[in-house]
């Protein structure tokens, strides 16, 4: 692959403002003279079969999927909007920035539900879908404990995934652990106690630096 652009990631577990700061950052990208620069892609979506995929695996409550549906699912919309819109974007030299990619896998369907270990699905990651990872990733990093004291808030709308219990992500937290210390070199890892603007500041920061030095 011809890789011109750059390739940005953000993780966490429930709950920890990644959402947030994805918005954020878009408001942010929204003023600059560059903003078609920039492409925003969240997994599982972005396409309309992706999308379907997400609502199969997030909210679809007449049939559960097993473990190993539930990561091919995942792993299928992945290889979908890599194809699709990933790889385009960054072969025209865009800064794609991605709500979750294939360290998600490994902290929810590796270490959580335990279906392969984080090798196995590095493996498969790369038999899927080639060569390609994120140049940065932005982990915010909350513990569980808190994760829930925030959850508790909202309560209403809750997915399959952001149900589960305190055990599984305390699971979900060390797959991120684990992943964030073998990939160091791309790996930003940020405290989600922080507010909301100092977490976004911090972000708008290092992002400045990275497609500086592109
Ligand atoms: P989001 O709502 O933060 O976008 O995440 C969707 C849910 O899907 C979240 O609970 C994490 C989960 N997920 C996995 O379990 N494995 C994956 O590979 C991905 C991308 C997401």
């Amino acid at each position: 692959m011809n890789k011109k652009g750059l390739f940005i990631s953000f993780e966490g577990g429930e709950a920890c403002g990644k959402s947030t700061q994805i918005k954020l950052l878009k408001e942010y990208v929204s003023t600059l003279k560059n903003k078609e620069d920039f492409v925003f892609v969240r997994e599982p979506g972005g396409t309309p079969l992706t999308e379907e995929i997400r609502r199969l695996l997030l909210n679809y409550e007449i049939d559960k999927p097993l473990p190993m549906t539930e990561l091919l699912l995942f792993c299928a919309a992945r290889v979908e909007d890599v194809e699709k819109i990933i790889k385009p974007a960054l072969e025209k030299g865009k800064i794609v920035i991605a709500d979750r990619f294939y360290d998600s896998t490994i902290a929810y369907q590796g270490m959580a539900r335990n279906i392969m270990n984080v090798e196995q699905i590095l493996k498969l990651t790369k038999t899927i879908i080639g060569d390609i990872k994120p140049d940065l990733t932005f982990y915010l990093k909350l513990s569980p404990e808190e994760a829930f004291k925030r959850k508790s808030k909202i309560n209403e709308g809750l997915d399959r995934i952001e149900k589960e219990g305190l055990l599984f992500h305390k699971q979900v937290e060390k797959g991120y652990d684990y992943i964030s210390n073998l990939e160091k070199e791309r790996f930003v890892i940020i405290d989600a106690n922080k507010t909301p603007d100092e977490i976004s500041n911090e972000i708008i920061k290092k992002l400045n630096n990275k497609i500086n030095n592109m």
